[in-house]
């Protein structure tokens, strides 16, 4: 039974959190006048000795006391007597699980959000870095219009925007004061809510002590957000995935973030990206988890909330370890300018313009479509690119293909006319650029 329901295993971790929670109560049980500020002293002092020797890696975990705060209860009372009884008063696990749990995520998603802006930094800085570099955009997987890489990179700066956008919600609501809550009904000792708030950083409290032991909507919306931010990693990094690959030969990724194989000799494998890319499936699980877990529970505490740890602390530890990670092996990557000339010198990817260059012309966009479409599947039978096909063949096609056209099937022009807000051309990428850095900010 206890190795079964114990969470001591994984909640060691909110030790800190607890007693910081610990203090703060009794505290305000002391200036309440509900224990005597001598005794408040005796347990502050045991409590700061417990974290002291949780700190040195000296205390006596005990499986038999089921969890962290039972151990942290049983070790004051070991140390300064019944009085150690005391620093439960008014209180019960359930408000303080939630308290405790309220304070780990604060101090996380602190870390997570300067962590996550360090590698919109890195992004930025890639963009200014390979500034004037094209690359083919994609639809469908297939080469579509040629682009700024700096564009490219840039449309990751703006999902990476909205999940800090997201995190800061989460941080929003996560800062609300659980405890005094009591197991779920409140306390009829004379408590100050607003006074342990006030010390533990809280800027409001829980207006309903039911809500507030049964709530796990903060935990919920937490691997929401971690679940959108690795989509958008693990898009990333199938691109890093793919772009290393020798089929796209646009990049390549700095040994420390790959690895050999074992047999054959030439490769380097994209390890970090991968796992990156795996690694969200647990987090997405851990949402999944917690979601199902909380569908079916009335009101208020049942053991089944214990579930909402382990997915949550694994969820923070992924992107911890991660996003410094991913921010390195961005920074560190290089890109192989031949293979990226190769892949946009493709005019194939100039075929809208010629479109829209016989619109001008006079030409309905439908007719301009199937226009160049001919010519398109023409150049693909004789194995030719657009610019090399002659005036006399090209006006057979449509008369006003007999003018000039190379400009037109340049890359480098192609983009530089995409000129409207957002859009690819090298201005409008260094317009966007602006906007990026001063949203940093
Ligand atoms: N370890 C428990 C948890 O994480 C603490 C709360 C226990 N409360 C109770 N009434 N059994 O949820």
């Amino acid at each position: 039974m206890l190795h079964f329901t114990a969470s001591l295993p994984f909640d060691r971790r909110l030790a800190f959190v607890d007693i910081r929670g610990s203090i703060a109560h009794v505290e305000m049980l002391a200036d309440r006048g509900i224990i005597v500020s001598e005794e408040a002293d005796l347990i502050i002092q045991g409590l700061n000795d417990i974290r002291a020797e949780v700190e040195e890696d000296r205390f006596p975990y005990e499986l038999d006391f089921e969890d962290i705060h039972m151990n942290i209860e049983k070790r004051l009372t070991e140390m300064i007597g019944p009085l150690g009884g005391k620093l439960h008063t008014g209180r019960s696990r359930n408000d303080q699980v939630a308290l405790d749990t309220h304070l780990y995520m604060k101090d996380e998603a602190d870390f997570l959000e300067l962590l996550l802006k360090q590698l919109q930094e890195t992004v930025l800085h890639l963009a200014e870095r390979f500034e004037g570099v094209l690359i083919p955009g994609y639809t469908h997987l297939q080469r579509a219009q040629p682009v700024l890489f700096s564009h490219h990179l840039l449309a990751y700066f703006w999902m990476l925007q909205r999940d800090r956008e997201r995190l800061e919600g989460v941080m929003k609501r996560t800062d609300l004061m659980p405890l005094g809550a009591g197991a779920l009904a409140g306390t009829g000792f004379n408590i100050d809510r607003l006074q342990v708030a006030d010390k533990l950083g809280f800027s409001s409290l829980y207006e309903n002590s039911i809500d507030a032991v049964s709530d796990r909507d903060y935990i919920i919306e937490f691997l929401s957000f971690a679940s959108i931010l690795m989509m958008h990693l693990s898009r990333l990094c199938e691109e890093l995935i793919n772009w290393s690959s020798a089929e796209f030969g646009f990049i390549e990724l700095d040994d420390a973030y790959t690895t050999g194989s074992s047999m054959m000799p030439q490769k380097k494998n994209p390890d970090l990206a991968e796992l990156a890319r795996g690694k969200t499936g647990r987090v997405y699980g851990s949402l999944f988890g917690i979601l199902t877990v909380m569908k079916g529970l009335p009101l208020a505490y049942n053991k089944d909330m214990q579930e909402d740890k382990e997915g949550l602390f694994d969820t923070v530890d992924t992107l911890k370890g991660l996003l410094p990670l991913l921010a390195e092996m961005l920074d560190t990557m290089t890109i192989n300018y031949f293979g990226l000339k190769q892949a946009v010198d493709d005019d194939y990817l100039c075929a809208t313009d010629l479109a829209d260059y016989l619109v001008i012309k006079g030409l309905s966009f439908r007719d301009a479509h199937h226009v160049v479409g001919s010519l398109i599947a023409y150049c693909q039978q004789e194995e030719k690119r657009l610019r090399e096909l002659d005036r006399d063949t090209r006006s057979r096609f449509h008369p006003a293909l007999a003018e000039e056209i190379t400009s037109l099937l340049d890359p480098v022009k192609v983009v530089e006319a995409r000129l409207s807000r957002g859009g690819t051309a090298p201005s409008a990428v260094r317009e966007q650029l602006k906007l990026a850095w001063k949203e940093l900010e």
